[in-house]
């Protein structure tokens, strides 16, 4: 096993009494894609919450790259190279589609950089563009996102994520509320990504999930109840267990 990216050792996050994520204990490779699936409320959001610096978690360590990121403010984890998108898609309706990722090129780079040149400014146009390439929208540049089809501005916010060159990519369920064309072409997308990134998703489509994913966490009340390949998740008893009578059903 190479040197893990990332680590989380015996991550706790409660709200008030109640403990949304308990003992998560996990390393991560680079470049491989990783899973993590589980009920709902299992506790999947607020691990990427605490992975992304959105929450700190209440026990527990994490580490990228070596360095303890433990109670690291939000901005500089995307710095370091940890980037996500949202569950709820999470855009601006009516900017246009290379405004959208724009507006995120330079959200990167102002607190450093106020007296932007023009040449700079230059500079953030081409990476909103090679952005906007690497997800497939370079034709839709100049629509008003709100004008985009469902799958399309769920691979805008992908754009929006990568502009910061994330070495760790988070995504929190990138099919919602999508049929199976364009799940299709996400399950692609994520592929294409996958070439030269980290990434960790969490999904609910199992069929999806199996075919893309190198390792799956499962989830259960905060806990991480297994951890391993497709294969080994597929015949754990236990995650049978939890899986039988939900709505998101195991097939
Ligand atoms: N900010 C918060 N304050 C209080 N409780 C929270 C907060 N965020 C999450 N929770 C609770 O923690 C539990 C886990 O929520 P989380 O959103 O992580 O679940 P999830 O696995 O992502 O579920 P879903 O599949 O529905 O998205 C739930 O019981 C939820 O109500
Ligand atoms: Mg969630």
């Amino acid at each position: 096993m190479s040197e893990p990216l990332l680590s989380v050792d015996d991550i706790g996050r409660s709200f008030g009494g109640f403990k949304a994520l308990e003992g998560i204990t996990a390393s991560f490779e680079p470049n491989k894609v990783t899973a993590v699936i589980g009920p709902n409320g299992a506790g999947k959001s607020t691990f990427f919450n605490v992975l992304s610096g959105v929450l700190t978690p209440t026990s527990g360590r994490i580490s990228f790259k070596g360095a303890d990121l433990t109670g690291t403010p939000q901005h500089r984890f995307v710095h370091l190279g940890i980037a996500r998108s949202y569950q709820i898609t999470n855009i601006f309706p009516l900017l246009t589609v290379h405004e959208n990722v724009r507006v995120a090129a330079q959200a990167l780079r102002s607190r450093y950089d106020i007296w932007s040149h023009r040449g700079r400014l230059h500079e953030l146009d081409e990476k909103a563009d090679a952005a906007l390439n690497a997800v497939g929208l370079q034709g839709r540049r100049n629509t008003t996102a709100k004008f985009l089809a469902h799958g399309q501005q769920r691979a805008l916010e992908i754009a929006v994520a990568l502009v910061a060159d994330p070495e760790l990519l988070l995504l929190d369920e990138p099919t919602a509320g999508m049929g199976p064309e364009e799940t299709k072409d996400m399950v692609a997308l994520i592929e294409r990504l996958a070439a030269q990134r980290t990434i960790l998703l969490v999904e609910h489509k199992m069929k999806m999930i199996l075919g893309l994913s190198d390792r799956i966490l499962v989830l259960h009340h905060g806990r991480l109840i297994a951890d391993g390949s497709p294969q080994h998740i597929q015949a754990d008893p236990e995650v049978r267990r939890v899986y039988l009578g939900q709505s998101h059903g195991y097939a």
